[in-house]
Parts: structure tokens; C-alpha cells; sequence
């Protein structure tokens, strides 16, 4: 077995020769001969003369190697109790049947779909149908409100919307259906056709001509053949938030992505065909995308598809319930989850209750992972506990401990070291990379592996300016952190305004964008701060115009109102303070970093730009006092 430097240097050598090489464990219609290309894209893009179909390759090339009777996907829902399982050749019947019924409704390769759809098994097939045809799927998360998904309808431009009637939450039913009303009537594009799923929990009231009822969709479709597509076409767009209120569209392409994908089962996850993987995630989220659908199903195992949360569906024993019962041989989650689990059961009573020896390794990405929590669940569970650092952007891990390697000594705060292909070094803000132990941001020496994102979607230009401009030469991941003397990297946390509130991700520009918006409010500013649960949430500092007579309670209660409808309840802004101005510097910046740690209780220096200390002090006892 090599180790895991000796594969990084390997493909650093030789990126083109070590990516195609990869290549060949995932089925091509053409077999790429060109590796990564940076003529036209200093961030590279790869196999350039491959064609192939993603749905090909998670679903029906398991069915021709005879591996058709495996079970492929399992939905499981802590919420209705229920559960159902498809096989890989159900799977595919099912997926070129809902293929077959989009191509009815005319979508084409390279058209748009967008799916709003909570965690049923039909949200699966609906992504691999469009990856079946080629068309490009933007799946939006369910706890975004109407007006984050008419933003993104206006963005892709879509044909189509597949929907659902509900989502289930704890002790609430999420009137999908009303959501994307609101959207359609918001957003500019209107799709040709809206096809709505309805759940028995709350049927929706179809809009007549406007609704198609999924079993009217389906019905009579015939089996559509997966077409056979560049290795550079979309795959998908994933809209992400960015330092704007605009959330940015991340494309993937499909050949890298599968590559990767395929790539990082094995060697990062150590993975083999036919076992279960359980990504505890949405199909909102890059988790799901990469973790839930493509990767576990190209790779060949069961996926566990999951409705519900950790704790109070009904008690914090779910995982492990479900572990048990599944079989589950690698589970990835968030470290807010075990958080929630740790909390309810810090003996590990529920825990212990299940039988989980099929159980080899806990994955934890989307925020950092605290070692006490780290600790708590290796000790319980006495199996590696994987903290492992990625984006949107990059679509599979950057940093992490693969466990096809050899197994690397681990240190409490890192995620260890880099995966072949990222070139991570840490820069200062004049590029110039610093030594091991100092603090800066951490980059990516270009080009790329495959899979990251090659742009944003119509957006050249913003793909530019956000993630190359910066720093010229690499990528630029919007995290700070450093590498110590043996290249292990620690990462800090954001050094933009991205905040992540119990794994999700969010821009305070966006929350900013929503206040500002309230007729009261002259100015405001969002921060992350500290939270034992969810690691982030955001607080609020608002400042009123001359002349507001209501209340301060009244208004905060409004505008934490506003920001759920606006943005959505996943925001989980709850925190917000009413002061008489924001503290800034001389030039207008407000010191968002020195509020920052005045909330979290941290250390600051006043600096020396500031134009009004007595703003600042307003600031801390606002928040000393609550
Ligand atoms: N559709 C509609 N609403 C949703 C939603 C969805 N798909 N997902 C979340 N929401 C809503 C919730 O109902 C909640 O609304 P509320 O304010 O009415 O209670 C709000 O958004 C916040 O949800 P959530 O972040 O799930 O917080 P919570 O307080 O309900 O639960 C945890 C706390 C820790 C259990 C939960 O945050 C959790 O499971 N975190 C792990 C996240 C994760 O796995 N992320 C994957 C990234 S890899
Ligand atoms: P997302 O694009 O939603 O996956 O969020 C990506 C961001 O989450 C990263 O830029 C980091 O800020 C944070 N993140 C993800 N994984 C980790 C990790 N293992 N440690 C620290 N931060 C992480």
C-alpha cells in the first residue's frame, strides 16, 4: 500500500498521467486521451475528448455487470416511519422511465431542471433522469424561502421545475407547493412546466394547467436511453452562497466529477462495491450531490437516502438505529450532528444500544470539527473518526486522511493533509506564501484536479473575480488557516463574509440584504458568532432611521420574521440587537472581525483606524448584557 504523499507527489509529477489513469475505473463511451488542459482555463479543465454518461455509470453499468438484483438505494424516513428500497435494476427502470417522461415534456440535453424536493427516492431518480438525458439539474435546498429559490429560477433559466406537495419536519409540515408558488410569481423565467409530487401528508391544490401531477408525468413514459455527452457538459449547477446576497451557480462538469468521485470512494472513504454508505446529508447540499447520489452509486454500493435529524426523530438513537438496521459500513455526517447527538446521550447509551460492528469510519465535513466532539465519538464508537475539508467549489475532499492509504498519524484540529491533486499553500495578502505555522489564506496552486468547479454558471467573469483574481495563480478557498512543519493543514475558518450555521452554508450578505430591506432600518451588519450546537449563527446589529417611534423588541421581531421569509428558516437567525450605530474605521469599514470576538468572549485590539470607540462600546455591553 503507498502512502498518501507518495501518491500526492505522484500526481504532482504528473497530474495528466495520474487523473487518466483514474479514468479508467469509471465506463466511456470514448475513452479520454488528453488529461488536463489550461489553454482556455488557467484552472484547468480535463478529458477534453472523453464522452460518457453519468447515469450510465451510477446505474445501468451495475446492472449490465450482472450486479442488477444489489440494492442500490434505500430511502428511510424517521419521520413517517417508512422506508423503501430499489435495487440497481429498479433503480434504472425507474430513472429511464422519469427520463423518459422529462424528454416528453420536451427537455432536451444542456436543458435546466430544477428540483425542490425533500428527501423521497423520487428526488434521486429526478437527478439521474436529467443526467440521463443531459439536461442540467439545480437542486434547491428545502429550507430556503420562496425568494432564494425565484433567484435561482431566474438564474438557471430552467424548462422545467419538479416539485413536491410537502416536506417533513420535526413536528411541521413544509408546504412546499405554496413556496414554489410564491417563487414562480417572484422570479421573471417562467419554466415551461411545473410537475409536482404529492405526498399523502399534505396534498397540495394543483394549479389547473399550470400543475402536473407526478403520476400524470410518469404515466405511459417510455424508457429513455442514456445519451452519450461530453465529458465537459454540465452536470449540474449548484447554487452556493458567496460574499454577495447573489448566490453563485457552481457548475460540474461530468467526466472529472465522476473520475473524482470514483477516485475518492476508494481511496478516501476505502470503500468496495456492494457495501452501504450513508451520507447523513441533503440532496440540497454538495454532501448530497457528491455523497448521497453520484459517488456511492458510480462506486457501486447501497446509498441511504434519509429523512429526518439526529436528535428528536424521534430521540437521539436514529443513526445508530438506522447503522444497525442497514448495515451501514461508512457514515458521513456533519459535526453539528454528533453535536445534537452528544448532547442528548453523552453516554452513548442509545448508541450502545444498537449493534454497530458493521460500522468502520465516521466522516465529518461542512464546518470544522471540534476535537472534544472528535474525541467523544472515537471513544464511543472505537473506530477513525474522519475529519475531512472541502467545498461547493471543489466538489470532493481537498484535505483529509484517505483511508486507502496507509493510515497517517492524526492530529487533534486537522484534517491532515492534502489529497492528490490540490497543491494547497498558504499566502499572505501580498501572495507570497508563508512558512509553516503562520496564518493566511489558504490556496490552490493551479490547475485544479478534476471534479472542482470550472466556472459559474454564466458567469465567467464572477468565476474570475472570486475565486482566481485574489491570488494570481491559484484558487482561492475563502478559508484561512496554516500548515504546520509537516504539511498538516488547519483550517480556521472563513476569511470572507461565508458563515456555516450547523453545516450550512450562508452569506451574511444575504441575511444583510433581507434587513436591510425593512422599512425601519438605516443600517446593518451580520456577523457569525460562536454556538455550541450549531457551531455558527448569525447575529444581527441594526441601526434605526431618525424618527422610528416603535419599539426595538417589536422591530427585531420583525425583521427575525423577515429573514426566515426571505431567506429561510435554515438561516436560524434568532440573535439580533437594535444599537445606535455600527462601529467603523475612518474609511467606513465596519469591524466586523473585532465584534466578532466581542461575541464570542475572544480577545480584541481596538484598532487604530477606528472612527468612534464609543461605537464600539455601545457593541460590547449590548452583548455583555445578554
Ligand atoms: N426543508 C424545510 N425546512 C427545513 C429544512 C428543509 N429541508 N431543513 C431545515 N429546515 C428548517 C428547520 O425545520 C428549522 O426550522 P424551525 O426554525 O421552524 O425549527 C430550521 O430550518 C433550522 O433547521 P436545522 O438547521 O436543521 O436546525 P434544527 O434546530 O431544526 O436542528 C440539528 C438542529 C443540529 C439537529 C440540525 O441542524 C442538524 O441536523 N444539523 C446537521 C446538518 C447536516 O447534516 N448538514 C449536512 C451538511 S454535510
Ligand atoms: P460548503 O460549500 O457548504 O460545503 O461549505 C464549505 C465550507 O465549510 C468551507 O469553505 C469551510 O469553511 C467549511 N468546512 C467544510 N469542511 C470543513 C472542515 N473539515 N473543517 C473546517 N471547515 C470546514
Amino acid at each position: 500500500m503507498i502512502s498518501q504523499r507518495e501518491a500526492h507527489e505522484r500526481c504532482a509529477s504528473d497530474p495528466s498521467r495520474f487523473w487518466l489513469e483514474a479514468a479508467q475505473a469509471i465506463s466511456w463511451d470514448r475513452m479520454p486521451t488528453i488529461g488536463c488542459e489550461t489553454r482556455d482555463s488557467p484552472s484547468g479543465r480535463w478529458f477534453a475528448d472523453g464522452r460518457l454518461n453519468a447515469c450510465y455509470n451510477a446505474v445501468d453499468r451495475h446492472v449490465d455487470a450482472g450486479r442488477g438484483e444489489q440494492l442500490a438505494l434505500v430511502q428511510v424516513s424517521a419521520i413517517t416511519g417508512s422506508e423503501s428500497r430499489y435495487t440497481y435494476r429498479e433503480l434504472r427502470d425507474e430513472v429511464a422511465r422519469v427520463a423518459g417522461a422529462l424528454q416528453r415534456l420536451g427537455v432536451v440535453a444542456g436543458d435546466r431542471v430544477i428540483l425542490y424536493m425533500p428527501m423521497v427516492p423520487e428526488a434521486v431518480f429526478a437527478m439521474l433522469a436529467c443526467a440521463r438525458l443531459g439536461a442540467i439539474h439545480s437542486v434547491v435546498f428545502g429550507g430556503f424561502a420562496a425568494r432564494e429559490l425565484a433567484v435561482r429560477i431566474d438564474d438557471a433559466a430552467p424548462r422545467v421545475v419538479l416539485s413536491a406537495s410537502c416536506g417533513l419536519e420535526p413536528g411541521r409540515v413544509v408546504d412546499y407547493h405554496s413556496l414554489l408558488v410564491r417563487a414562480l410569481d417572484l422570479a421573471v423565467h417562467k419554466p415551461a412546466h411545473c410537475v409536482v409530487l404529492q405526498r399523502e401528508q399534505s396534498p397540495a391544490a394543483l394549479r389547473r394547467g399550470l400543475d402536473l401531477d407526478w403520476h400524470d408525468f410518469i404515466d405511459g413514459a417510455v424508457a429513455a436511453a442514456p445519451v452519450s455527452m461530453p465529458s465537459q457538459a454540465p452536470l449540474y449547477v449548484l447554487y452556493t452562497s458567496g460574499t454577495t446576497g447573489k448566490p453563485k451557480g457552481v457548475v460540474r462538469d461530468t467526466g472529472g466529477y465522476l473520475v473524482a468521485l470514483e477516485w475518492s470512494m476508494q481511496y478516501v472513504f476505502d470503500t468496495a462495491p456492494g457495501e452501504t454508505f450513508w451520507a447523513a446529508s441533503d440532496i440540497g447540499w454538495v454532501v448530497g450531490h457528491s455523497y448521497i447520489v453520484y459517488g456511492p452509486l458510480v462506486h457501486g454500493c447501497t446509498t441511504i437516502l434519509f429523512e429526518g435529524k439526529p436528535v428528536g426523530t424521534p430521540d437521539a438513537g436514529t443513526y445508530w438505529r438506522v447503522v444497525e438496521r442497514h448495515r451501514v459500513n461508512t457514515l458521513f455526517t456533519a459535526p453539528t450532528a454528533l453535536r445534537a447527538i452528544k448532547r442528548e446521550d453523552p453516554q452513548g447509551l442509545l448508541m450502545r444500544a444498537s449493534q454497530l460492528d458493521s460500522l468502520r469510519a465516521l466522516f465529518l465535513a461542512g464546518e470544522r470539527a471540534d476535537p472534544d466532539t472528535v474525541r467523544w465519538a472515537a471513544e464511543l464508537l472505537r473506530i477513525p473518526i474522519v475529519d475531512h475539508w472541502w467545498q461547493t467549489e471543489t466538489g470532493w475532499p481537498m484535505v483529509a486522511n484517505g483511508l486507502g492509504f496507509e493510515r497517517l498519524p492524526v492530529k487533534p484540529g486537522s484534517p491532515t493533509l492534502p489529497l492528490p491533486g490540490y497543491a494547497l499553500e498558504v499566502l499572505d495578502a501580498d501572495n507570497q506564501p508563508l512558512p509553516a505555522g503562520k496564518q493566511g489564506s489558504l490556496a490552490v496552486r493551479l490547475p485544479l484536479p478534476p471534479g472542482c468547479l470550472p466556472s459559474l454558471w454564466n458567469d465567467e467573469r464572477g468565476f474570475f473575480d472570486a475565486y482566481l483574481r485574489e491570488h494570481p495563480g491559484y484558487y482561492r478557498t475563502g478559508d484561512g488557516g496554516y500548515l504546520d512543519e509537516d504539511g498538516y493543514v488547519f483550517v480556521m475558518g472563513r476569511i470572507d463574509d461565508v458563515i456555516n450555521v450547523a453545516g450550512h452554508r450562508l452569506s451574511t450578505g444575504e441575511l444583510e440584504q433581507a434587513i436591510a430591506g425593512h422599512a425601519a432600518v438605516a443600517e446593518c451588519a451580520v456577523i457569525g458568532v460562536a454556538d455550541a450546537l450549531k457551531g455558527t449563527v448569525p447575529l444581527g446589529l441594526v441601526v434605526l432611521k431618525a424618527g422610528i417611534t416603535r419599539t426595538a423588541a417589536e422591530i427585531v421581531a420583525e425583521l427575525i420574521a423577515r429573514v426566515r421569509e426571505e431567506v429561510g428558516p435554515v438561516a436560524s437567525f434568532q440573535r439580533c440587537h437594535v444599537v445606535a450605530r455600527l462601529p467603523k474605521t475612518r474609511s467606513g469599514k465596519v469591524l466586523r472581525a473585532t465584534m466578532r470576538a466581542i461575541a464570542d468572549g475572544r480577545p480584541y485590539e481596538i484598532p487604530a483606524t477606528i472612527e468612534d470607540p464609543a461605537a464600539l462600546e455601545e457593541i460590547r455591553s449590548t452583548l455583555d448584557s445578554r
